[in-house]
Formats: C-alpha cells, structure tokens, sequence
C-alpha cells in the first residue's frame, strides 16, 4: 500500500533545516533572476492559494497574491469579517472544508495555536503570515536581504532594539538554526521570552539594557513597531516606555561602518526609527519589502513540489 507523504508546514522558522533554508534561499535568487528578467516561472498551474487574514495586511497580501499569480497559479482571499470564521465556525472544521478545494493555505492571526489547530486538520500545507508569536517569511525574506547585500549571514551580528514581540522571537530562532548572533535591546518589560522561541540554548543571543550598546558593532540594525496588531490597548502605555528605543542616526554610527538597516514595515517615523535612518543610504527597507514575494514564490513551490532543480 503506498503511503501518502506528510505534510510539510511553515508555521515558525524553526520548521525548517539550515540545509532546508540553503535551497530556499538559492530557489529565491533564481526566481528574482527570472521575474527581473520578465521570464515566466509557472510550476503551480492549476494551484490554489487560499489566504486568510484575521489581521491587516498590505505587503503579506500583495506578496502572496502576486506571487502565486506569477507562479502559474490563483488565490482566494478570506478575511474575518467577510467570511464564517467572523462567526465563530471553529478553526478546526474550517481547516478541514478549506483545505479540501485549495493546495496551500497562508493564514495571518492571533495566537500560534490556532494557526497549529488549523494546521492540525489541514489537508495541505500551511504558512504563516504572521501570528502575535512569529513571522517567520519576513525573517526568511531580511535574511535573504542581508545576503544580497553583504553575503552570509553566519557569525553576523544582528541588533535587535524594540519590542521582544514576533520578529524578536523569528530572529531568536533564525540565529539558532542559521549560526548568528542577535544583540537584543527591550525595554523593561517587553524582553524576549526564550521559551516562546523554543531555543535549545541563549548561545545566539545577548540582552543589552541600552540600545546603543545592542547596535555596537552590529552588521545589521533591525527594528519594528512599538505597538504591534492586537496590543493597540497597550498603546499609550507602550509610547511611554518606548521612548529611548528608536533607531537614530548615532545608533547606526556606533554599528559596522557598513551596516544595514532594516524594518519590516509598516514604520513610525520619529517613533521606532528616525526618518535619517529608514530613509537614509544604510536602509534596505524596499528591497526588503520586494524580497518577500520572491522568498515566498521559493517556499510555496518548495511546499508543493518539494526540491525542485
Ligand atoms: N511586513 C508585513 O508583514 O507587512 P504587512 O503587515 O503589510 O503584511
Ligand atoms: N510586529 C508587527 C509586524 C507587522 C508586520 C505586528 O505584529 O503588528
């Protein structure tokens, strides 16, 4: 009797191998070269992407709809609001009826268990387009940024300096599994909890208390929004707390003469980073933007299709 392969989900960086992310990161590159080039890479004709957001989106959307489109294949949009699941049909029913009409299913929620509850009943493979925990095809797409720009990634230096929120945890976990170490910078209060990550040890990573010791030395400057989906409550409150945490133009200075910046959007000016700096020459913030189509067009055809030549 033969046997039917099991899927494969993307639901946190962790998921995959650094030998997994080696052939990704290489597909990518491929990919960009032909898209540049106007040249058309459709291995998932017929293939259906369906994309459920439960949080707003304009880069995850835009990036996955076209991305697939590129790739031969189509989308169905979901959203809370417009679809049962704003009615509280549970998660894991709907798992099971979406995942028999569609190959791949991108969700954007709230708590990572219930993108794992989705997973759980799903008859395809599913990613994650954030949750409050993890997002983990933005990290895949930085890395894949850093790497255009200054070559590997390994025995870098990442400054982290911000909100110990779902990019703080993705990066915790890229640096494990891809041999980099991360300057953490938190306010008190909002620290990276490891346990979250799910590292086998804090070897890749260092807490400062001062942001601009974090960003001494770094390769790569990164931040992210003080207040992230779903914790608008805590707005005032975090402004409060946040205010020594913002990328400025003497924090890059005290970086690697050749550091790069990176946020991954959207950004608050003159709140988590100056303007100077995510508009300045050191910023990659675009390329960053543009990177997560042709990371994203690799790992759905990785998903499908597994190692494709
Ligand atoms: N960076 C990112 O995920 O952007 P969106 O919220 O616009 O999708
Ligand atoms: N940490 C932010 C990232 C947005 C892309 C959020 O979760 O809202």
């Amino acid at each position: 009797m033969s046997q039917t392969p099991a899927i494969q989900h993307y639901l946190q960086f962790s998921d995959f191998t650094a030998d997994e992310y080696a052939h990704l990161l290489a597909r990518a590159a491929l990919i960009k070269k032909k898209f540049k080039a106007y040249e058309k890479h459709q291995p998932l004709v017929d293939r259906t992407l369906a994309m459920i957001f439960e949080k707003a989106s304009t880069r995850t959307r835009v990036s996955f709809e076209a991305g697939m489109y590129q790739l031969g294949g189509s989308v169905v949009h979901l959203t809370t609001g417009d679809s049962q699941l704003g009615r509280s049909e549970p998660i894991e029913d709907s798992a099971k009826v979406i995942s028999r009409m569609v190959d791949l299913v991108m969700i954007r929620t709230f708590e990572q268990t219930k993108i794992e509850a989705f997973a759980a009943h799903s008859r395809v493979p599913v990613i994650n387009g954030l949750t409050n925990e993890f997002h983990p095809c933005q990290i895949l797409a930085d890395i894949f940024t850093y790497i255009e720009h200054r070559g590997s990634i390994a025995g870098k230096t990442v400054a982290w300096v911000g909100d110990g929120n779902n990019m703080a945890n993705t990066w915790l976990q890229a640096s494990e599994i891809l041999g980099f170490t991360v300057h953490v910078s938190t306010p008190s209060g909002y620290e990276v909890d490891q346990s979250i990550a799910g590292l086998r040890s804090s070897d890749s990573y260092k807490v400062f208390k001062d942001p601009m010791e974090a960003c001494r030395g770094a390769d790569l400057v990164t931040t992210d929004v003080w207040t992230s989906m779903g914790y608008e409550a805590e707005n005032e409150a975090r402004r409060a707390a946040f205010a020594d945490w913002c990328v400025d133009t003497e924090m890059m200075r005290v970086a690697q003469p050749d550091a790069l910046f990176m946020h991954c959007l959207p950004a608050h000016r003159g709140e988590e980073v100056q303007a100077e700096v995510i508009d300045g020459p050191q910023s990659v913030v675009w390329d960053e933007a543009e990177n997560r189509m042709h990371v994203q067009k690799a790992l759905m055809e990785y998903l499908l299709l597994g190692r494709v030549a």
